[in-house]
């Protein structure tokens, strides 16, 4: 038994293949722009590697982000990862080796997934315009926009999505991501945030379904009337689908205001689902079944409510959002087993790797 903890224990370390990371061209220097909250890894393969950043925000001088960063982890020999980066964490992240020699430099814009612009193109949703940067200058505020990602569904109507990243050009310049560019500068404009497109999409299935991992561990607290399920290996940077009861769970639904029972986490792309009726949840990631969920209603007991934390923030004043209520204390110790059960289910599935056809674990965000 203890054994067993023990390696669910060392398991539940970073894996870096497991988190979503993205190549860098030259492998020298790469400048990206990211959304917050939700992690990333960037690599860095070099033993004894030292990690330095360099915040645009505060104008701090180089420091080492293994004593002021809690969110960072450093995987050794890898790179790090950062989990649930702010938008203050927008700056320059350099590795060096033993010797003091950069090896990558990473200049990161972390752009706010809460002012997140999402847009349906089959209602006819637009994607915001371009505008004057008004700073006196002649910059252009636009949307860089990532390629679309897989359907994520097949043998049947499905949707995919692209992330676009605030992007300022001005003539005969390379296009900065917005926060690269503004640095510490405060400018109000409303048309400076990330955006995300949706469309349908159908493709063939060509993949065997194969093994998933099933939680039948998760309640429904009746008094505050919902459960939050965490697809395993979902990302806002892949494709991630959810069933109830064998019925697709669509933005185009959700974005449309439907009287819903389930609603997508906006600020992670899906990843998490809030529900509010007992069923049989699925998730899959890349159009693979990842996890199987059976909330149940909760049995109350007598017991003083958790503070309310770890938990997406959600904007008011957006109709699917109405019936975000606090997470119960008792239900977000079902959530961390869940999560340690989905990272073994995980290693098992990784480790066991079934006949036919199986995609790294890597995605990368191109
Ligand atoms: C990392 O470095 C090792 C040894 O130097 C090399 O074999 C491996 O291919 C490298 N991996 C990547 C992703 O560059
Ligand atoms: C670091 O410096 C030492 C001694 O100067 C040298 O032998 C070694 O090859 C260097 N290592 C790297 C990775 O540059
Ligand atoms: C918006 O600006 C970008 C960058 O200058 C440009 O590539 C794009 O064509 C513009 N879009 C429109 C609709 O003008």
């Amino acid at each position: 038994m203890l054994t067993s903890l023990w390696l669910l224990l060392s398991f539940a370390a970073p894996l870096p293949g497991f988190y979503v990371s993205f190549s860098c061209p030259n492998r020298k220097q790469c400048q990206k722009a990211l959304l917050s909250d939700n992690d990333i890894f960037l690599p860095c393969n070099s033993s004894e590697s030292r990690w330095y950043f360099f915040l645009l925000q505060d104008e701090a001088s180089w420091s080492n982000p293994l004593s002021s960063a809690t969110n960072i982890e450093v995987v050794a020999d890898s790179g790090i990862l950062i989990r649930s980066p702010s938008p203050s964490q927008t700056g320059f992240y350099h590795c060096r080796d033993k010797n003091g020699t950069q090896l990558v430099q990473y200049e990161i814009d972390f752009q706010d997934v809460s002012t997140l612009h999402i847009t349906h193109k089959g209602l006819g949703q637009k994607p915001l315009q371009n505008e004057t940067l008004s700073l006196g200058g002649k910059g252009i505020i636009f949307t860089h926009w990532e390629p679309w990602q897989d359907c994520n569904r097949c043998g049947g109507p499905g949707e995919r999505k692209r992330l676009g990243y605030c992007y300022i050009e001005e003539p005969q310049e390379t296009p900065l991501p917005c926060w690269l560019y503004l640095g510490n500068m405060k400018v109000g404009s409303s048309r400076l945030r990330p955006e995300m497109q949706v469309e349908a999409c159908y493709v063939p299935c060509t993949m065997l379904m194969l093994d998933y991992i099933a939680f039948d561990n998760f309640e429904i607290s009746e008094e505050l009337g919902s459960a939050w399920l965490t697809c395993p290996l979902g990302s806002i940077y892949r494709p991630v689908l959810w069933e109830a009861d064998n019925m697709p769970l669509t933005w185009q639904g959700q974005l449309s205001n439907q009287d819903l029972d389930a609603i997508l986490e906006p600020s992670n792309g899906g990843m998490q689902l809030q529900v509010y009726q007992p069923g049989i949840y699925k998730c899959f990631v890349q159009q693979e079944l990842m996890a199987r969920f059976s909330p149940k209603p909760f049995r109350d007991r007598a017991e003083t409510l958790g503070e309310e934390e770890g938990r997406p923030h959600r904007e008011a004043g957006e109709t699917w959002k109405g019936k975000a209520r606090p997470v119960h204390k008792g239900l977000k110790v079902v959530l961390l087993l869940g999560t340690v059960l989905g990272l073994l289910g995980v290693l098992l599935k990784t480790f066991h790797p079934p006949r036919g056809k199986r995609r790294d674990q890597m995605l990368l965000v191109k």
